[in-house]
């Protein structure tokens, strides 16, 4: 026989009432900036990398996908962003297709520091240097037509312009010998900026 089910205290109604109305915003909210994204023509992060492929960089890119560099790496979208591994977007903007594939081939010699995956023995990325060449030739060049714009995170110049963020940042973070050592990139890149891609 079902006991009469204990009336709701008044602090309770008010509370479930409270996180009712929570969840019941939270869902119209979502609701709302799907259709917005849907609908919007103007793209909700802003695209800050590029690529304009070669016939041989459009194949490196497939020889990318199919020989597990995704594993670690990623690329137009494409792979994995966990912990240590690169971010291989505008990596053309830092490296040329030279060190690229010198370092596809000799990871060790041309890294400069230490490899963990890259390199012989018992590695997980030990298998790279020992693809075909011309594969691996076909993924540099796919690799060094991987461009960031300026201001990107994987720019190797900060965005145009003043930042008060940028100067916060290096005023909180950067030690006062570094004033000396180092030339601060922006006030070294006033006159010409280097092209890189600010075309839309
Ligand atoms: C097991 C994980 C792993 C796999 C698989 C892997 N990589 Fe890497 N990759 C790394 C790590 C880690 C580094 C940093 C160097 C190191 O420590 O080995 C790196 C560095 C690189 C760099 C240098 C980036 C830079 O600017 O310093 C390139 C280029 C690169 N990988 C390309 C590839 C390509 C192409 C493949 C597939 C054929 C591949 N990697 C497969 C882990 C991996």
């Amino acid at each position: 026989m079902p006991t009469n089910p204990q009336p709701l205290k008044p602090g309770e109604k008010i509370l479930f009432t409270v996180a009712g109305v929570f969840v019941v915003f939270a869902v119209i909210a979502f609701i709302i900036m799907q259709f917005f994204i849907a609908t919007s023509d103007k793209p909700i992060f802003e695209q800050k990398t590029h690529a304009d492929f070669s016939a041989e960089g459009q194949k490196g890119s497939e020889y990318f996908r199919v020989e597990g560099c995704t594993t670690c790496h990623r690329a137009l979208r494409n792979g994995t962003n966990m912990g240590r591994t690169a971010d291989l977007d505008g990596v053309g903007s830092r490296r040329t297709v030279e060190w690229i594939y010198a370092f596809l081939i000799n990871p060790v010699d041309t890294y400069g520091s230490e490899t963990i995956d890259h390199r012989p023995g018992m590695r997980a990325a030990a298998h790279v240097a020992l693809l075909p060449k011309e594969k691996l030739h076909a993924i540099a060049v796919f690799l060094s037509e991987l461009k960031s714009d300026q201001g990107s995170s994987s720019a190797p110049v900060p965005p145009k312009g003043e930042s008060p963020f940028i100067d916060s940042m290096v005023k909180t973070w950067a030690p006062k010998e570094w004033k000396e050592k180092y030339t601060d990139i922006r006030d070294k890149q006033q006159p010409a900026q280097p092209d890189t891609g600010d075309a839309k």
